[in-house]
């Protein structure tokens, strides 16, 4: 499999979805070159998925949890991503495992070699990874501002937003060839600037 997965991650507020829009654009994707997608969804199954898992009546266990954001995302991988790549496209994620080994793992208390063995199946690793970090009295300012209700997972007190913020970084380090931790508190556009810089760099993406 070729082509070229780039994933992006961070807290509630830290700005992946922003960030992989921006860069879809730039990009101008979705087209011929690559797809735009997000987790949990992506497929009409994982979506239906996504729906559940960030309703805030819903109440899981942390295991199934976690159980049904792998589910969601083998469809995904499966009808989505796998094929995007075999076509030598580029696919930007707005989230992908590192969310579910901070989220679920760190932040929830699931096993983090159970969650291991679960990447594994799925099989596929990005091949560049942006984790996003703020402090938290900012991404907070960030989700106000935004509006809307809060999902499920934007409801989480300090304490787990401590401990997922601590997983990112967490991941960072174990992984250091493939993650870039940023400090997105500066403003989106030097966000952006630096990740374009990097794909340039790295993958002579323009
Ligand atoms: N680097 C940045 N500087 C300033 N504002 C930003 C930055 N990144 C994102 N924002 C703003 O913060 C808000 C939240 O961004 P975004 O929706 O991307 O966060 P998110 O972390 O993906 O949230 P969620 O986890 O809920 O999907 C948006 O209003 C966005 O415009
Ligand atoms: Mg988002």
């Amino acid at each position: 499999m070729s082509g070229l997965f780039i994933s992006f991650e961070g807290g509630e507020g830290a700005g992946p979805s922003t960030l992989a829009r921006r860069l879809a654009e730039a990009l101008r994707l979705p087209g011929r070159a690559g797809v735009q997608t997000r987790e949990p969804g992506g497929t009409k199954g994982a979506e239906a998925i996504r729906e559940l898992l960030l309703d805030p009546k819903t109440v899981l266990s942390p295991l199934a949890d976690t159980l049904l954001h792998f589910a969601a995302r083998a469809d995904h991988v499966a009808q989505v991503i796998a094929p995007a790549l075999a076509r030598n496209a580029v696919v930007i994620c707005d989230r992908f495992t590192d969310s579910t080994l901070a989220y679920q793992g760190y932040g929830m208390g699931v096993a983090l070699a159970d969650i291991g063995t679960l990447i594994g199946l799925i099989g596929l690793k990005p091949n560049i990874t942006f984790i996003l970090e703020v402090p938290e009295s900012i991404a907070k300012q960030r989700l106000l501002q935004r509006g809307g209700a809060a999902d499920r997972y934007e409801r989480m007190d300090a304490a787990m937003t401590a401990r997922i913020a601590q997983g990112f970084r967490g991941i960072a380090a174990a992984e250091p060839a493939r993650c870039r931790l940023l400090d997105a508190s500066q403003g989106v556009d030097t966000v952006f600037n630096s990740i374009l810089n990097t794909l340039k760099l790295q993958y002579h993406l323009s």
